[in-house]
């Protein structure tokens, strides 16, 4: 087949189809089978190890004025993706191929992807935000994977998520982080939150951006 989409092992160009067409119309989706459970199990090991050998730092919010270790807005550690290792380059390999299938269909102009591992201590939690940098046109598709292998819905730490900005009803949706299971959302979009969890929780979260230099504004984001 010609198709680039079929050139990757790892990428299911079925399940992105159904992702991605889901997104466009509810601005979020949910999928279950779109990484390599061999491939989640990997990059959980390899965060395990980094938990273990303390490379977690802990986790602020906002950009432009610098890390707040905010305990209020979440509690959560970080270490951003560097490609350092196998199931990095495979994971930020199957991010290129949905960046690809998300432009060819949703015509987004998604420039590059930025992502880190966030590893949520018992207690830890994210109150309700949007991943969109407030002033910037900034991060536009957000991508959460999980990572917990037989996560019960009585450890808490669901992600709820609101179908727009405005709307403080109830959830749109509450998605129980369980391994393998990929959580698309539209950046500006969609508010979320993680509830607090009862057991230490293990995600992925990423973001396609546009090119904010490529139009007026100057990107000062990084
Ligand atoms: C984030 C986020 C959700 C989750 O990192 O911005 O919303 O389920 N994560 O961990
Ligand atoms: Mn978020």
């Amino acid at each position: 087949m010609s198709d680039v989409l079929s050139e990757t092992d790892d990428f299911d160009s079925t399940a992105s189809d159904a992702v991605i067409a889901s997104l466009a119309e509810h601005g979020f989706a949910v999928v279950d089978r779109l990484f390599d459970p061999a491939l989640i199990q990997a990059l959980a090991g390899e965060l395990g190890s980094m938990e273990s050998a303390g490379a977690m730092a802990s986790a602020g919010v906002g950009r432009a004025t610098g890390l707040r270790r905010d305990g209020d807005i979440r509690r959560a550690a970080i270490r951003w993706f560097d490609g350092g290792t196998e199931a990095e380059r495979r994971f930020l390999a199957v991010a290129e191929q949905l960046r690809i299938a998300i432009n060819r269909r949703l015509f987004l102009g998604l420039f590059d992807f930025e992502c880190n591992f966030i590893a949520y201590p018992t207690g830890g939690f994210y109150n309700r935000h949007l991943d969109s940098l407030a002033g910037t046109r900034n991060r536009v598709v957000s991508l959460v994977a999980y990572l917990d292998e037989g996560w019960h819905a009585d450890y808490g730490g669901a992600l709820r998520l609101w179908s727009g900005p405005e709307d403080d009803g109830a959830p749109a949706a509450e998605i129980v982080p369980q391994a393998g299971r990929v959580v698309l959302m539209m950046s500006e979009e969609i508010p979320h939150e993680v509830l607090p969890s009862h057991r230490p929780r293990h995600a992925i979260a990423g973001w396609w951006r546009v090119n904010a230099s490529s139009g007026q504004r100057l990107d000062t984001s990084r």
